[in-house]
């Protein structure tokens, strides 16, 4: 079996300035925002905007030695992740481990809004850092 996406879920983008960068998703580009949140453990502010069945997530860094921080040190802002959706991110994740995958996250752990998710190592998908999602309850 191979690992089933089913969705991408959302496309995770580094900010330096996060305030300015939702006035310009929201006041240029009409997006909404949907979600706000800050998760301490990960260092980074977090701002959903949705649009369809996909998001675009702003990544602002509480601190310079933040995973988000040093990407915006050595990166400059931009595209950070892309986020596909799972419907059984534990199973994905046995799978991509016999594909020899390289993960970041050997087991899940929590996103926000309930979620759980996994990173995927870049080195092992062309340079793009991978998460996967799966939400608390996946319609299907
Ligand atoms: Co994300």
């Amino acid at each position: 079996m191979t690992p089933e996406l089913t969705a991408i879920d959302h496309i995770g983008i580094a900010v330096a300035d996060l305030e300015a960068a939702i006035d310009h998703y929201r006041d240029d580009l009409g997006l909404v925002v949907s979600h706000r949140e800050r998760v301490e453990s990960q260092g980074v502010d977090e701002v959903m905007l949705t649009l369809g069945g996909s998001a675009i997530q702003l990544l602002g860094a509480l601190g310079a030695d933040t995973p988000v921080g040093r990407f915006l040190a050595s990166r400059g802002p931009g595209l950070h992740h892309v986020a596909y959706r799972v419907d059984d991110l534990t199973m994905t994740l046995e799978e991509l481990r016999t594909r020899k995958v390289r993960l970041i996250d050997e087991v899940p752990r929590p996103g926000s809004l309930g979620t759980s998710i996994a990173f995927l190592h870049p080195k092992a998908t062309g340079g793009v850092l991978v998460e996967l999602v799966q939400h608390p309850a996946t319609p299907r």
